[in-house]
């Protein structure tokens, strides 16, 4: 979305925070937003976050005359090259469907020539009353793209549809929207692993890792961007799964081995999960009894299948380009270089993940890419970016063999 202009129309909701995220997320991709923040939506966020992540003004009032002088709301939505409505409230919708122009961004919306996304978020009753039924049916008639709702857990306290869609799919749309990127990756396969795996100590108990599995998804969804062929296996996490990938949900080290030697042949191997190293000896078949006076059971712990290592060493099969990650505390680049020649791996990607780097669940990630080459030291970087140069490169390599 290089270049392209979109129109952002902030409405009340408390889902508003998420579409800051969406700002951030074009804004990487190398779209420009300029926002219009309506009376109810400055309830939930404010002009100067969303001024300061569209690096633009925010036009809110209709009757501005220095606005209109500079910018008049028939430009306005004429600039873009489409109006997102993120969230799209009820109210919003049923302005929409009756063609309203009580204020700026009702005016931009019935005054634009442009195609128009609304991303709505409300209360499931309200979603599901015959009113804002029919305000969808005419709106979807006229040609205007819904993305979501999604159904869940609402601010609210109800459960149902009315959760406006994720960030990362409201980017996705927009992706799908401006057109395909260049599948530089079409005609392969990967596999990509991600998030943590539990290892079970009994029935309702299991060691695991702060890995939220934003960085391996994210690669994942890079890859499949590129037209890869993508599974993606991934321990218990709260990312949504990546558009256009194969999710394989696993709870184990050996589950994970398991789905990823189910899902070779493949020509590309990524594994970012953080593996569980060990898992108890025994799991017990029943919950574990706190026995009064008697002393904690002990964990006997052995060693877990080493799903990179089995990877880079599996023969005829073995991916033609295999990336791991190293988690480091110390000594980054030289304990993951090691790390490389130990496990076998073609590159292997090191990050700090000691407290203060905010590694673990953060947004973003400090790497050393490690190739037979040498050490590669990026700049701080959001997790999708990391996920995008990484899959740009791994492109390249195998453009480079052809
Ligand atoms: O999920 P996020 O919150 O976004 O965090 C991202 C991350 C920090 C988890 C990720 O960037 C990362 O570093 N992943 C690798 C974590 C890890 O287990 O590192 P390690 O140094 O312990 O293992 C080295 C490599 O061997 C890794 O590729 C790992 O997937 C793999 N491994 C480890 C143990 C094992 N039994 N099997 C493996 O395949």
């Amino acid at each position: 979305m290089q270049g392209k202009r979109i129109l952002l129309i902030v409405t009340g909701g408390i889902a508003a925070y998420k579409t800051l995220e969406v700002i951030r997320r074009v804004r990487e991709r190398g779209a420009a937003v300029r926002c219009i923040l309506t009376k109810s939506g400055a309830q939930f966020v404010t002009p100067l976050s969303l001024a300061a992540l569209s690096e633009d003004r925010v036009y809110d009032d209709l009757f501005s005359l220095t606005d209109e002088h500079e910018m008049g709301h028939i430009n306005l939505s004429r600039q873009a090259d489409v109006l997102l409505v993120a969230p799209a409230s009820a109210d919003m919708l049923a302005k929409m469907a009756a063609g309203l122009a009580g204020d700026l961004a009702t005016t931009a919306l019935l005054a634009t020539d442009k195609p128009v996304l609304v991303a709505p978020a409300m209360n499931v009753r309200m979603w599901e009353h015959p009113a804002t039924q029919a305000n969808i049916q005419i709106l979807k008639a006229r040609g205007v793209g819904f993305i979501g709702p999604n159904a869940g857990d609402m601010a609210c306290g109800e459960h149902g549809m009315g959760r406006m869609a994720e960030p990362a799919e409201i980017v996705d749309a927009l992706e799908a929207f401006f057109g395909p990127v260049v599948k530089r990756l079409s005609g392969r396969r990967a596999i990509v692993t991600s998030g943590p795996t539990h290892e079970a100590i009994d029935p309702v108990r299991y060691i695991a890792n702060r890995s939220s599995g934003k960085q391996g998804h994210a690669i994942a969804k890079a890859l499949a961007d590129m037209g890869c062929e993508t599974t993606l296996v991934t321990g218990p996490t709260h990312q949504p799964d990546p558009m256009g990938c194969r999710v394989v949900r696993i709870e184990s080290a050996r589950d994970m081995l398991a789905a990823c030697e189910a899902a070779l042949p493949a020509d590309i191997a990524v594994c970012a999960a953080a593996v569980a190293d060990w898992r108890t000896a025994d799991a017990a078949e029943g919950k574990i009894k706190k026995q009064p006076g008697a002393a904690p059971p002990a964990l006997k712990m052995i060693e877990n299948p080493d799903i990179l290592a089995a990877l880079s060493a599996a023969g005829n099969k073995r991916p033609a380009l295999v990336v791991g990650f190293a988690a480091e505390t110390s000594e980054v680049v030289a304990n993951a270089t090691a790390k490389r020649q130990r496990k076998g791996c073609d590159w292997i990607v090191a990050n700090d993940v000691s407290p203060a780097s905010g590694t673990f669940s953060g947004d973003s990630n400090t790497v050393h890419l490690i190739t037979e080459a040498g050490a590669e030291h990026w700049p701080t970087l959001s997790k999708t970016d990391v996920a995008d140069r990484l899959a740009a490169l791994i492109a390249a390599r195998f453009e480079a063999a052809e």
